[in-house]
């Protein structure tokens, strides 16, 4: 069990995390900050302990997660350097490599993940690559800590920014398609809630089949397309608007932005 958890920057994705291991039963105290506290009053009912002060967070913990924005990540590890000797620190942020954060405290154990918003129903996947003082102890306390999001796996540094492209920005392009079916439905006369719930649920459900059910994107697609039947009328109509290849260049362009705002962030 891990004794003190500080979130810092507890928005989006550090509000999700501190709300995952509060519920979880590893962790005995979560602490949470940012500097409108107000805004956390909700966490308030979870259990977890507020602070507008960053320092006192990164004292009084074992492991710290930073949630920032990738800009305000080099002010705020500044800040806190001093009391983070020795320790586990998770950042969520996206673009920033692990040696920039060793530059800066040298001493402290980094791990640098990507999770999504899927967090906040604990249906995350987050990757994370850790820096070459995180031992094998520390790996497993980062596991158990990750598991409370949803799953997780280890990945060699070079593959973050796709795993940004790809499931960290995820959850937009699946909320996109399932409004675009939900507006489908609309036009083929399906009352709006009836709309949204059958193009969702036939998401999960297929997810679940590839995920659980061990099925192949293809065999599933074999299993609805039978000959001369209306599953292919819609499967050429998707062929005809290149749903594919717009899939494929939306991941490509979102894992290439994050080399460009790299190179701005290094050479700012
Ligand atoms: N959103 C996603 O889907 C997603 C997915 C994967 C990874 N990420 C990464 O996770 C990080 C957070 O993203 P987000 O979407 O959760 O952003 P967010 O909602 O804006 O959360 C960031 C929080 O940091 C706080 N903050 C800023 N400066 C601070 C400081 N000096 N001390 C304490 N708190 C401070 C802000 O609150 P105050 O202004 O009140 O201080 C804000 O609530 C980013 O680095 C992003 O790359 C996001």
């Amino acid at each position: 069990m891990v004794k003190v958890v500080s979130i810092i920057g507890a928005g989006v994705i550090g509000g999700a995390i501190a709300r995952c291991l509060a519920r979880s039963n590893i962790v005995e105290k979560v602490v949470a900050t940012r500097r409108k506290i107000e805004k956390l009053e909700i966490l308030k009912t979870e259990g977890i302990e507020l602070s507008e002060d960053n320092l006192h967070a990164a004292e009084i913990a074992d492991v710290i997660f930073i949630c920032v924005k990738p800009g305000d990540v080099e002010k705020v590890l500044k800040q806190i350097t001093h009391k983070i000797s020795g320790k586990l620190i998770i950042s969520t942020a996206a673009i920033i490599p692990l040696n920039f954060y060793h530059s800066i405290s040298p001493k402290s154990k980094f791990v640098r993940t990507m999770p999504n918003v899927a967090a906040l129903v604990g249906e995350s996947f987050t990757a994370y690559c850790c820096d070459e003082n995180v031992t094998r102890e520390d790996k497993e306390i980062v596991k158990k800590l990750l598991r409370t999001l949803g799953s997780c796996e280890e990945v060699e540094e070079k593959h973050m920014d796709a795993i940004t492209g790809l499931s960290g920005s995820g959850p937009a392009y699946i909320a996109h398609m399932i409004e675009a079916l939900m507006y489908a439905g609309l036009k083929v006369g399906l009352p709006r809630d009836l709309a949204m719930y059958s193009a969702a649920q036939a998401v999960l459900g297929t997810a679940k089949m590839i995920l659980k059910g061990g099925f192949s994107p293809s065999a599933i697609k074999e299993m609805v397309t039978t000959p001369g039947g209306t599953t292919i009328e819609g499967i050429y109509q998707l062929e005809d608007g290149k749903i594919a290849t717009a899939l494929i260049k939306a991941v490509e362009a979102a894992t290439s932005k994050c080399a460009n705002i790299r190179y701005s962030w290094n050479n700012k």
